[in-house]
C-alpha cells in the first residue's frame, strides 16, 4: 500500500451526557493520540479530530431528570470532557461540537444530497407515542417488563438486568417514562438507509480491502475481532435502518412537512468528523477537502467495539453513496475495559472519572496513561484494577524508566558537574549490546504503533529502559570510576543517550514525562527519524536538573480508591430502594422491639438459609425461626444480645412455630448483620 500524503485520524466523538471515564480513555483516545503523536514526530501531515456527540434521546432523558434543558446539560459536559481530554495529553486538533451551526450545516447538507438522489427509502412504522407529552417516544423513554427475565424496569432498547436488546414492542405494559402513561401506537414516516443494496461491495471491502475493483487497503491489517464482527452482520444480511427520528433535539431533517424529526445518530456524529475537520482547517489555513476527499489521504477511526458495524459498514455507506468522500482505510477497535471486576457503569456510578482522578492525583496523568495503555483492551477485554494500577507504577515507571533515568543524572553530576565527557577507547560488549537493543527496541516501537499494537509498542518503549539499566548494573560505573576513568565515561555517555532515546520513545505514551527527561537534558524535542539517526548528544554538553519524575502510589491510595468505588455501589444499591410512605409515631408504638439474648441454635434441616434460635426475651423464651444460616453459623449466634420484634404474629415455618423476628440490616452486597445494643442492655430492655 503506497504511503498517504495526509493522515485523518478520529476519535468516536463521546455523548455529552456524562463525565469521562478510563474506560473511553483506554477505548478510543489514548490509543489514537498515541497514534497521531508518532505520526507527528515522524513529520507526518495528521489531523486529529473528535468533539462531543450533543444529540440523542441520551441526553434529553437526562436533561428532563435533572430538570435543565438539553442546552444546558451539553454545554456542561462538553466543557467538561474538554478539559479531561487536555488534562490527559489527548492532542486533539480540533474537538468540536455537533450541536453547533457548522455541524447543522453539514449534516443537512449530507443528508439533502442522499435524499435527492434516492438514497433513503421512506417507510412508515407504528411507533410508541406519548399523548399526554405528546411526542413520539424514543426506545429509552419507554419502561416496562422485560419478557425475558421479568425486570420490571427493563428500557425499550434493553434489559439492564439480562442485558439482552430489546424493541420497545416486546415490552410488557410499556410506560412512557416522560409522563408515566400507556403509550399509544401511532404511525410516523422515516428516511431509511436500505443497507442490503450494499450488501455485495461492503463484503469486498470488509473481507478483501477492495472498493470499485481497486485494492483500498489489506485487510490483513484490520483487527480479526472487527472483521469478524462485520462479516457476521453482512452474512446475516444488511437490514434496512431508520436515518431519521421523532425528537425535539437534534439537528431537524431539512425538508419541508419534517417537522418534530431529526437526523439519528448514523447520520450526526461521524458527520461530525467532517464538520470538525472543516472547523479546524477554516482555523489553520487547511482545506478540509484534502482530508475527506483526496485518495492521497488516509482515514482512520479509533472506536470502542459498540461502534464497529456503524464506523465499518453503516458510515462507509453514507460516504460512498454521498460520492465525494473517502472511505476509512482502517478502524482499530478495541473491546471493552473492565473495573475491579465489573462493568464500567455511569449509570452506577462504578467508573473512575478523569476530572476526579486529576484532582486526586495531581499531575500524575502520565502514570494513568502508562496503566491503560499496558492494559488496553487490544484484543479482548482487559480489566483495571487500583492494585495492578499500583504495581505498574512502582514496580515498571518508578522502578524502571524512573530508576534508570535518576541514576543517570546523579551520576553525571556526582562525577562530571553535568557535562557530558569526552570519550576515549573502545566500547565494551556491554555497551555495544546495549546500543544494539536500544535501536531494536525503538524501531519496534514505531513498527508496532504502525500496526495499532500499542501494548507491545510501549513494552519495546520500556525496553530502552530496561537496556540502560542492564548496563548500569553490569559494568557498575560507581566502582569503575575509580579503575578506568576511561570506560566510566564511555558508559555514562552511552547512557545519557539511552536516557534521550527512551525519552523520544516514549514521547507518544506519556508525553509529560518525555518533555521533563528531554528538558532535564536540555536537548529540543525531537522528532521520531531525527532520534533514530540522532548525533549523540555530544561531549561538553551540560544536562540540567531532573525532578523527581515517578512517586510511589501507596497501599492507602489503592485502599481509598477502592473504598470510593465500594461507596458508589453502595449509593446505588440503597437509593434504588426508595423510603417508605410515613408512619406515624403510633403505628410505630405498635412495634415491640427488644433486646433478646440468643440462647441456642441449630441449622433447620434440608434448608440452606434457615437457623432455629431458641432465645430469651427478659418476659419469656421462645423459638423464632430466622433466615441467616447463610451469614451466621450456630456457633456464632449464642450468647449474642440481638435486636428482635416480639409482637410479630407467630408462623409456622418448615414445621416449627415461629414467635417474632431477629431485626437485621443489610449491607450493598446482601450480607446481614444483627442489630446488637452498642453499651450493654439486658435481655427484655424495649427499643424506643
Ligand atoms: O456511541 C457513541 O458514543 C456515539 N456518541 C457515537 C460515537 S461514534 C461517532 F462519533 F461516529
Ligand atoms: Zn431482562
Amino acid at each position: 500500500m503506497s504511503e498517504p500524503k495526509r493522515y485523518l485520524v478520529t476519535s468516536a466523538l463521546p455523548y455529552a451526557n456524562g463525565p469521562l471515564h478510563i474506560g473511553h480513555i483506554g477505548g478510543a483516545y489514548l490509543n489514537a493520540d498515541i497514534y497521531v503523536r508518532y505520526l507527528r514526530a515522524k513529520g507526518k501531515d495528521v489531523a486529529f479530530i473528535c468533539g462531543s456527540d450533543e444529540h440523542g434521546a441520551a441526553i434529553t432523558l437526562r436533561a428532563k431528570k435533572e430538570g435543565k434543558t438539553p442546552r444546558e446539560i451539553v454545554d456542561y459536559y462538553h466543557g467538561l470532557m474538554k478539559k479531561a481530554f487536555e488534562d490527559f495529553g489527548i492532542s486533539f486538533d480540533e474537538y468540536h461540537r455537533t450541536s453547533s451551526e457548522e455541524h447543522r450545516e453539514m449534516s443537512q447538507e449530507v443528508f439533502k444530497k442522499l435524499e435527492a438522489q434516492g438514497s433513503f427509502e421512506v417507510e412508515t412504522s407504528q411507533q410508541y407515542y406519548d399523548e399526554e407529552a405528546k411526542q413520539f417516544l424514543a426506545d429509552r423513554y419507554i419502561m416496562g417488563t422485560c419478557p425475558h427475565c421479568a425486570n420490571d424496569k427493563a428500557y425499550g432498547d434493553q434489559c439492564e438486568k439480562c442485558g439482552r436488546s430489546l424493541s420497545p414492542l416486546e415490552l410488557i405494559e410499556p410506560k412512557s417514562t416522560l409522563s408515566g402513561s400507556k403509550p399509544v401506537l401511532k404511525e410516523t414516516s422515516h428516511w431509511y438507509l436500505p443497507m442490503a443494496h450494499h450488501e455485495s461491495w461492503i463484503r469486498e471491502y470488509i473481507r478483501d480491502g477492495k472498493l470499485n475493483g481497486q485494492q483500498h487497503h489489506d485487510p490483513k491489517e484490520w483487527k480479526s475481532h472487527v472483521v469478524g464482527q462485520c462479516m457476521s452482520w453482512v452474512d446475516g444480511g444488511l437490514q434496512s435502518r431508520a436515518m431519521t427520528r421523532d425528537l425535539d433535539w437534534g439537528v431537524p431533517v431539512p425538508l419541508p412537512n419534517a417537522e418534530g424529526k431529526v437526523l439519528y445518530v448514523w447520520l450526526d456524529a461521524p458527520i461530525g468528523y467532517i464538520t470538525n475537520t472543516k472547523v479546524w482547517a477554516a482555523k489553520n489555513g487547511k482545506n478540509w477537502e484534502d482530508y475527506w476527499k483526496s485518495s492521497d489521504s488516509r482515514l482512520i477511526h479509533f472506536i470502542g467495539k459498540d461502534n464497529i458495524v456503524f464506523h465499518c459498514i453503516i458510515f462507509p455507506i453514507i460516504l460512498k453513496e454521498h460520492g465525494d468522500f473517502i472511505l476509512p482505510h482502517n478502524v482499530p477497535a478495541n473491546e471493552f475495559m473492565n473495573l475491579e471486576g465489573d462493568k464500567i457503569s455511569t449509570s452506577r456510578n462504578w467508573a473512575v472519572w478523569l476530572h476526579e482522578y486529576v484532582n486526586e492525583f495531581p499531575g500524575r496523568q502520565d502514570e494513568m496513561r502508562y496503566v491503560l495503555c499496558s492494559i488496553m483492551p487490544e484484543q479482548k477485554d482487559s480489566e483495571f484494577t487500583w492494585t495492578d494500577f499500583r504495581d505498574r507504577v512502582n514496580n515498571e515507571l518508578a522502578d524502571i524508566l524512573g530508576n534508570f533515568v535518576n541514576r543517570v543524572f546523579v551520576l553525571m553530576h556526582k562525577y562530571y558537574n553535568g557535562v557530558i565527557p569526552a570519550v576515549n577507547g573502545e566500547a565494551s560488549n556491554a555497551e555495544k549490546s546495549a546500543a544494539a537493543e536500544a535501536r531494536r527496541a525503538y524501531d519496534a516501537v514505531g513498527s508496532a504503533i504502525e500496526t495499532f499494537k500499542f501494548r507491545e509498542a510501549l513494552a519495546e518503549a520500556m525496553n530502552i529502559a530496561r537496556a540502560g539499566n542492564k548496563l548500569l548494573t553490569e559494568t557498575e560505573p560507581w566502582k569503575l570510576m575509580k579503575t578506568d576513568a576511561d570506560a566510566t565515561a564511555r558508559i555514562l555517555h552511552a547512557c545519557v543517550n539511552l536516557v534521550a532515546d527512551a525519552a523520544a520513545a516514549l514521547m507518544p505514551f506519556l508525553p509529560f514525562t518525555s518533555k521533563k527527561i528531554l528538558s532535564a537534558l536540555q536537548v529540543e524535542t525531537q522528532g521520531w527519524e531525527e532520534v533514530v539517526q540522532r548525533e549523540q548528544i555530544a561531549s561538553g554538553h551540560t544536562i540540567g536538573q531532573l525532578p523527581i519524575l515517578f512517586e510511589k502510589i501507596t497501599d492507602e491510595m489503592v485502599a481509598a480508591q477502592v473504598a470510593k468505588l465500594e461507596a458508589s455501589k453502595a449509593a446505588v444499591v440503597h437509593s434504588a430502594k426508595p423510603m417508605l410512605d410515613a408512619i406515624d409515631f403510633e403505628s410505630f408504638q405498635k412495634m415491640d422491639i427488644r433486646v433478646v439474648k440468643i440462647l441456642e441454635a441449630e441449622a433447620v434441616p434440608k434448608t440452606k438459609k434457615l437457623l432455629k434460635l431458641k432465645i430469651d426475651t427478659g418476659v419469656d423464651q421462645r423459638t423464632v425461626i430466622s433466615g441467616i444460616a447463610e451469614h451466621y453459623s450456630p456457633e456464632d449466634v449464642v450468647g449474642k444480645h440481638v435486636l428482635f420484634l416480639a409482637n410479630l404474629t407467630p408462623r409456622e415455618i418448615k414445621g416449627v412455630k415461629s414467635e417474632g423476628m431477629i431485626l437485621m440490616a443489610e449491607n450493598a452486597s446482601g450480607a446481614l448483620s444483627f442489630m446488637v445494643p452498642e453499651r450493654e442492655v439486658e435481655a427484655g430492655g424495649q427499643v424506643k
